[in-house]
């Protein structure tokens, strides 16, 4: 906890959108009269029908149902790049920068307009239309934000699923929404890897199918099956279509897509965000926290199989007709410098990245940044996971050189953007707080029987009302979606956060109290590992927790039983690592796995977590109440076996 406090600087606050006194004023009218201030803020987007209704939300008991200028209609993909052609249609709306430095390039509004529709074409030709779900698993390059806003234009719903997730994470989430279509590449690109996206699919498919087109990107050019009458490559199809393809007339409250996300229990969940209330959300947020203005150039770090990448590389900066970079690579390749070589090679005045990106740079001392001019910076962003104070510290003084606010942006996959940050001309800034809500979000601190906790307070962080930009449903499943998000404090919107609320009102998230734990700012479900783990043939049970990791914030412990007669050893463990990854994908790897002959239960059989996460964070002393174990001795057994390699 820091009690260091930055102020807002004359030049920002006479320079930005938004001042201490019209945040304060923003912020009250948005809580006073919500309806007016989103009929005058819903209008920042283009409508073919205007809305004459505005707000129409239940968070329960009971009625849970979340619709906001459900009268209007309008299009995405017109707003992300139509819109902007009269205005703009030679500015640049992407610059790629590619994994190798030698390859960028730089698409105009007028060109995305002409890819956006020749891919709309190629997806139409294919059967794709209106309410069909179609499936992305891309690399980082520009065809992702083409592919996306192709589906946008035609109404159909794209479900992203993230490189790094195994054939198995795929074909679930391609059966899950019953996908018709595979959008993929030959291979991606990563720190000079390769990565066999359309193997992947082709294992994925195998699996489930179902899938009648697969189109491929040739990103690499390497050699990959291709199954006739099924696969296309897309610059083949493309060659056979034109470049003008109306935008879908869409309903405010028609799915834009769904993204799924991991939780306490089960599956991951299909989160699914529409069209209007969303993208007013995303373009709002990314106008006025980032404080754009025409003419600079943002960049967010983040890959588009993230929330962040779909709300803060694609969605509210074209909405807003930005310059939006997107990068292949990694922090680290060819250099580690190689952020800030970007930054000086495009002359990024905005840039938002993750707290574990930040700590593993910072490992590597100053030099390495402070042989880069960065002097294009001007603001500085960090999302994902709470970022310590050191890291904030290092991040502003040695990246922003002192000169670069930082916002450290609050949300979730389930807000579709950002809820609680700061704002660079409005807010002071104390290191590893996430500081105050924006215009249009009401936080509420709960203790555990679901009691509001009023002044400075630590407690559950639960949101008390509506805002456009909040997930819908889980799709196919709103009973899950009640269940899981309204039901523990009835009423009210909870989001699986602990948060300290202190004496200035500033909201410091503590991380999640639920069993999600956060690996690199990625969300991964405790029993989703376990039921990986607990699927291998000499595993008898499995339980998972997160332990405090110096770059990661979160690492995964895995306590293994092993079948009678298996025998622990450092082979094994190497070995259920690897099926972790095969059967999820490499982001959750466990970091330790700590073979025990028993788990701390209950009489009744429950594992006892509590105790498993203590014992991972080697807090011996602080177990609590061990009384109700069917046998105490499993934690000296614990204790004595904790595996100390960190
Ligand atoms: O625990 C919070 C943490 O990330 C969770 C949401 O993860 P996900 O849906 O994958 O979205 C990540 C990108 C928005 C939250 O419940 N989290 C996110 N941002 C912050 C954060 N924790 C602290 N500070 C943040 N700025």
């Amino acid at each position: 906890m820091s009690e260091k406090v930055y102020d807002v600087s004359a030049d920002w606050a006479g320079r930005a959108h938004i001042d201490a006194a019209k945040y304060g004023a923003m912020y009250e009218a948005s809580m006073r009269d919500p309806e007016a201030f989103w009929a005058e803020h819903g209008r920042r987007i283009d409508w073919m029908k205007p809305y004459t209704r505005v707000k129409n939300t239940h968070f329960g008991p009971g009625d849970v149902s979340i619709r906001w200028f459900e009268d209007g209609t309008t299009n995405v993909s017109h707003n992300c790049v139509d819109r902007h052609l009269e205005t703009r249609g030679d500015q640049v709306a992407i610059i790629w920068e590619g994994d190798d430095p030698s390859e960028s390039k730089k698409i105009t509004y007028r060109e995305l307009h002409s890819e956006v529709c020749r891919w709309a074409n190629v997806l139409r030709n294919r059967g794709v239309e209106r309410g069909d779900r179609v499936t992305l698993y891309l690399p980082m390059i520009p065809e992702a934000a083409y592919a996306m806003l192709a589906c946008a234009r035609l109404g159909a719903v794209h479900s992203i699923v993230f490189g790094g997730f195994s054939p198995d994470s795929l074909a679930g989430r391609i059966e899950d929404c019953a996908s018709k279509m595979v959008i993929t590449a030959d291979e991606g690109l990563r720190g000079g890897r390769k990565v066999p996206l359309k193997a992947n699919v082709d294992a994925a498919i195998e699996r489930v199918g179902g899938v009648d087109h697969v189109v491929v990107v040739r990103r690499t050019g390497g050699a990959v099956a291709m199954t006739p009458g099924r696969d296309v490559y897309y610059d083949e199809a493309a060659a056979m279509v034109t470049d003008e393809c109306p935008a879908v007339e869409m309903n405010a409250e028609d799915p834009l897509f769904i993204l799924y996300t991991s939780g306490s229990t089960g599956k991951p969940k299909g989160v699914l965000h529409t069209t209007a209330g969303y993208l007013v959300w995303a373009s709002f947020t990314h106008q006025y926290v980032f404080d754009y203005h025409e003419g600079d150039i943002y960049w967010c770090t983040a890959d588009v199989g993230w929330v962040t990448g779909h709300s803060y590389i694609v969605y509210g900066p074209l909405a807003n007709g930005a310059t939006t970079l997107m990068f292949e690579g990694i922090p680290t390749y060819p250099s580690i410098s190689r952020f800030w070589d970007v930054v000086d090679k495009h002359g990024v005045n905005i840039f938002y990245t993750a707290p574990t990106a930040i700590r593993s740079l910072m490992g590597a001392g100053e030099d390495p940044v402070k042989r880069t001019s960065r002097k294009s910076l001007r603001l500085l962003g960090s999302v994902g996971e709470p970022i310590n104070p050191e890291a904030w510290e290092w991040y502003h003084r040695v990246v922003g050189e002192g000169r670069c606010p930082i916002v450290d942006t609050w949300w979730q996959t389930e807000t579709g953007g950002i809820l609680i940050s700061p704002l660079p001309g409005a807010t002071k800034l104390k290191p590893g707080s996430a500081t105050l809500p924006l215009p249009g979000v009401k936080p509420m601190i709960v203790d555990a029987e679901g009691k509001e906790l009023t002044g400075a307070a630590e407690g559950n962080l639960c949101i008390a009302d509506s805002w456009p930009g909040q997930m819908r449903t889980v799709y196919g499943d709103h009973e899950r979606f009640v269940q899981t998000y309204f039901s523990t404090y009835p009423g009210k919107y909870f989001t699986g956060d602990g948060c300290r609320r202190d004496a200035d009102g500033y909201y410091w998230i503590t991380g999640r109290v639920d069993d999600v734990i956060n690996v690199s700012g990625h969300r991964m479900g405790t029993a989703e590992v376990e039921s990986a783990l607990v699927a291998h043939p000499k595993v008898s049970e499995a339980a998972v927790v997160g332990y405090p990791h110096d770059i990661k914030g979160q690492g995964i412990y895995a306590y293994v039983t092993l079948m009678a007669g298996e025998t622990p050893s450092d082979d094994l463990r190497k070995e259920l690592v690897a099926w972790v990854r095969r059967e999820i994908g490499p982001i959750a790897s466990p970091d330790l796995i700590q073979f025990a002959p028993g788990l701390p239960k209950t009489r009744s059989g429950k594992i006892m977590r509590r105790i498993l996460r203590k014992i991972a964070e080697d807090e011996f002393g602080a177990l609590g109440d061990t009384s109700t174990l069917a046998d105490p001795a499993v934690v000296d057994d614990l204790i004595t076996n904790r595996q100390n390699k960190r």
